[in-house]
């Protein structure tokens, strides 16, 4: 893994002076949600009109039946910010859609705590995409290749004359490379278009110029065109994350701080050594990613396929991340994976629920979004693995969870944090005991509220 650029460690101050205001927001989830709207306030000016789409509703069915055919209306999932993110010199606000309850929780915390004890930085590279154009029934693909690379200046000209946007704004065809490969039906030869596509995901943009050059290059090679599409192994866009963390502050569970560091060490061999394991520990990085592609309207299938394909590049699937000490004793995560997303063009310029938390995040290139997401990922990743090797996922999980089991047997409101609190504390979350929960609940409240009136009425006939 390259070495990241050592960025200075910033003090809180600071980093508030860089940036303007601090993402440090304590007790934020013990708010009601409309309050936390308002706090948000101090970190970024949202109108009502833009509070009030947040709480109740950023797409419309119209919005909808355009996006989509067939469109029957509009889906909701829950929306939260991560708070106390530092990356790099900047504070950051993250937004995500997310429905499992313990994910936002988590990075939030894990991003206090980083922040208090370590560091945390990230660095993307260029937002360099290719498309591949297959070329197929060439008769002598050595020829062909040698054919296409003379040709090179003038197909990128032809290239960039489809996207004269992107060329101004510094992007843009900047390469072709030619790879033969062996097929079970016989030699082919791949063409890949080299793209720079600035501060958008770029899939349409190179798959445009691949289809333009299709017909161009068989009829160079004398060969038959037959896929001309983006690769989401996007390899060439990538995002390398380290997190640096004093360990004394891991002790949990009856672990020192040591020890759990340690453990979160033999978290990381045992997903080194095994695919099974490396799938959840990927997964759990992809937690941290997904719900904040799909809060600035990215493409979150063609990441996932990039960095679980980038994760089997060696011919074993491996974790995306690492965890080892360092001389100093400090746990050290880092973290290298291809990250194609946008912040222009597609969803991201006709969702209104995109457009606003886009400027809430405060990300100014589609780079610092990546970086953004990469820390994500990797402190996601660390946090469930710290929980893993000391208390077990299932406790936390499961007060989170539990209040889900509550709503889902009945419970409303307040109600349904009592009965879910109930559950934690007996170590119980099952749909049958939050609805014998929630019954008792409510008779005994039924009770309360019989001898309140009866009290009343008592002091009524005293009084008359
Ligand atoms: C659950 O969504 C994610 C975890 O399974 C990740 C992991 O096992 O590392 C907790």
């Amino acid at each position: 893994m390259e070495k990241l650029n050592e960025i200075e460690k910033l003090t809180d101050l600071d980093a508030i002076e860089l940036n303007g205001k601090s993402s440090r927001y304590p007790g934020f989830y013990k708010h009601d949600l409309s309050i936390r709207l308002d706090l948000l306030e101090q970190w970024y000016p949202l109108t009502t009109n833009e509070k009030w789409m947040l709480k109740r509703e950023t797409l419309t069915p119209e919005l909808a039946d355009i996006m989509v055919e067939n469109a029957i209306g509009v889906f909701g999932m829950p929306l939260g910010v991560a708070v106390n993110i530092k990356l790099n010199t900047r504070d950051y606000i993250i937004p995500m859609a997310v429905e499992e309850s313990s994910v936002i929780a988590a990075l939030s915390n894990s991003a206090r705590l980083i922040r208090d004890h370590g560091n945390l930085t990230s660095k993307a590279t260029d937002p360099i995409m290719f498309s591949q154009v297959q070329l197929v029934n060439v008769k002598d693909p050595e020829k062909a290749k040698t054919k296409i690379l003379r040709k090179k200046k003038d197909l990128l000209r032809v290239a960039n004359q489809q996207d004269p946007v992107l060329v101004k704004l510094g992007g843009g065809a900047k390469d072709i490379e030619v790879r033969i490969l062996d097929s079970p039906g016989g030699p082919m030869v791949i063409v890949h278009i080299i793209v720079d596509c600035r501060d958008a995901m770029g899939a349409n943009a190179v798959n445009t110029m691949a289809e333009t050059l299709g017909p161009i290059l068989a009829d160079l090679v004398k060969g038959e065109v037959v896929c001309q599409i983006v690769s989401n192994l996007s390899d060439r866009r990538l995002v390398r994350v380290k997190m640096e963390l004093e360990v004394a502050c891991l002790a949990r569970a009856g672990f020192t701080g040591d020890q759990a560091a340690e453990r979160i060490i033999q978290a990381y061999y045992f997903a080194d050594a095994d695919p099974y394991r490396a799938a959840t520990h990927n997964k759990g990085v992809m937690n941290g990613i997904d719900p904040i592609l799909i809060a600035t309207g990215n493409d979150w299938r063609a990441c996932e396929a990039g960095v679980h394909s980038y994760a089997a590049r060696s011919g074993q699937y491996k974790p995306v991340s690492k965890f080892y000490r360092d001389k100093s004793g400090k746990l050290i995560g880092e973290m290298e994976i291809p990250m194609s997303l946008g912040i222009v063009g597609g969803v991201t310029s006709i969702h209104p629920g995109v457009k606003i938390l886009l400027k809430l995040m405060k990300v100014r290139t589609s780079m610092e979004l990546a970086e953004l997401c990469g820390a994500a990922g990797l402190l996601q990743n660390f946090s469930a693995i710290w929980t893993l090797a000391t208390e077990g996922i299932q406790r936390g999980h499961m007060t989170l969870h539990a209040r889900n089991v509550a709503v889902f047997a009945g419970a409303i409101g307040e109600m349904a944090i009592k009965v879910a609190n109930q559950m934690a504390h007996e170590g119980r979350v099952r749909y049958d005991r939050a609805k014998q929960i929630l019954k008792q609940f409510l008779i005994w409240e039924k009770q309360e509220q019989r001898k309140q009136n009866n009290g009343k009425k008592k002091n009524m006939t005293k009084s008359e």
